[in-house]
């Protein structure tokens, strides 16, 4: 029923996003950063370096564990990649030791599983690990990447000045254009520019990227889950308008199969990110993930919602102590909710609520429990109705309209 739903329902276009065909909703796949890090003892760690073997056992695992098939289709190189020194053409080269076959081989093994390669790069003198930046070496990188058969670049800001990045990240969207070969750009501008105080030009950066990170890094830990969250909650009312088809706020990298959360409060992030409409790149070790976290990262119902075509942002539409609720917007009427309890009180909350205090049209709506794959019961928008939330946990609501 519900996936039947989300496929009708008009796109919406969104006036500012970059016109490159790509992200017409949140990009998914996996991204190397948050658990692997720039590990490059490849003698000592052979399993979890930073080299071509550990993208090809992702791919791999995408694929035969079900991941591509649900919609997980980028596998993203972060930091680290390259070897300390350009080629002799000025070029970025892959570390000879780590990536013996090059990029371009490693892209080829992706594509013939059906998937595609992101790679990394910085605006700056160097990348965040020390690697050479693109900066002064837009156009040649922006080159190099589609000659490889790159597919999604994400470019940091690290020794950079966050005042020029007006000009040059959209000189990279150019050069990238330029290529002829439509590679997703993820944009780490606003980033920077928050942390230094500078203003952001959000409808520029929509106009010139197809996600960006407004936000610190995402690291191992509930807390820092909760601490992005309070962070979108602030900015909602600027980042919402800006985000539509083409063009996506990134909270950065789904955590969920690695150490820091518990399973409720996988279920968590999982819910706000799709709440936000967020792009769904996941950091964990594919190889190892315990099975019910692959169950939660493979939940179609979940996904569905996470990618209907509007692309709208959610909202924090209550707060009330440490129950929270947030409503987005998806097609033909329709709301996803979440109520999040940050309590750890030990025992589940039972949250009464309505779907007028939800910010739901007047009408009556089916409402259904995600994860728990059963209806919650049919209310007109003014009837209460009551759902038991765990601490440090969340319920994924959808409610669609009763005809
Ligand atoms: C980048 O390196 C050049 C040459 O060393 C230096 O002049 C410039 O200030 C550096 N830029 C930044 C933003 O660090
Ligand atoms: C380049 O930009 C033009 C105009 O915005 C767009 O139509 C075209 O699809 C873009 N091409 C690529 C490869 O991104
Ligand atoms: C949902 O859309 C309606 C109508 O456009 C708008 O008034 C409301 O603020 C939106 N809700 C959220 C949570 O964005
Ligand atoms: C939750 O509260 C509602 C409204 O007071 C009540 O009807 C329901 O029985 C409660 N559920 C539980 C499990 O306590």
């Amino acid at each position: 029923m519900l996936r039947v739903i989300l496929i009708f329902g008009a796109l919406c276009g969104c006036i500012y996003a970059l016109d490159n065909g790509l992200a017409r909703t949140p990009p998914m796949g996996w991204m190397a950063w948050e658990r692997f890090r720039c590990n490059i003892d490849c003698k000592n760690d052979p399993k979890n370096c930073i080299s071509e073997q550990l993208f090809m056992d992702m791919a791999d695992r995408m694929v035969e564990d079900g991941y591509r098939d649900a919609g997980y289709e980028y596998v993203n190189i972060d930091d680290c990649w390259s070897s300390k020194q350009r080629d002799a053409q000025g070029r970025l080269q892959a570390d000879p030791d780590r990536f013996p076959n090059g990029i371009k081989a490693l892209a080829d093994y992706v594509h013939k599983r059906g998937l595609k390669l992101g790679t990394y790069g910085d605006y700056g003198n160097l990348t965040c690990g020390g690697y050479p930046g693109s900066l002064g070496h837009l156009e040649i990188d922006a080159q190099t990447f589609a000659d490889w058969g790159i597919d999604m670049f994400k470019m940091d800001g690290c020794y950079a000045d966050p005042k020029t990045m007006d000009k040059g990240y959209p000189q990279m969207t150019k050069y990238l254009n330029q290529t002829g070969r439509p590679i997703l750009f993820s944009c780490s501008w606003p980033d920077y520019q928050r942390a230094s105080g500078i203003d952001v030009n959000y409808k520029l950066i929509a106009e010139n990227c197809n996600m960006w990170r407004n936000y610190d890094d995402i690291q191992d830990s509930w807390d820092s889950v909760l601490g992005i969250i309070d962070y979108y909650a602030k900015e909602q009312d600027t980042l919402a308008p800006v985000q539509g088809p083409g063009s996506f706020n990134d909270p950065d990298m789904i955590i969920v199969g690695d150490f820091g959360l518990s399973y409720e409060q996988a279920k968590a992030q999982i819910a706000m990110w799709t709440i936000f409409a967020a792009p769904m790149l996941m950091s964990n070790d594919l190889r190892t993930i315990r099975p019910e976290f692959r169950e939660l990262l493979l939940n179609k119902e979940v996904i569905a919602i996470n990618q209907d075509p509007s692309g709208h942002f959610g909202k924090r539409v209550l707060q009330d102590g440490n129950i929270e609720a947030w409503t987005r917007n998806i097609t033909l009427g329709s709301y996803a909710t979440v109520i999040l309890n940050r309590g750890t009180d030990g025992s589940p909350r039972n949250v009464t609520t309505t779907g007028a205090k939800l910010g739901f049209h007047t009408w009556i709506y089916m409402v259904v429990d995600v994860f728990e794959d059963k209806r919650v019961g049919q209310f007109d928008s003014d009837m209460e109705f009551s759902v038991l939330v765990n601490p440090s946990s969340a319920v994924l609501l959808y409610s669609y309209p009763c005809s």
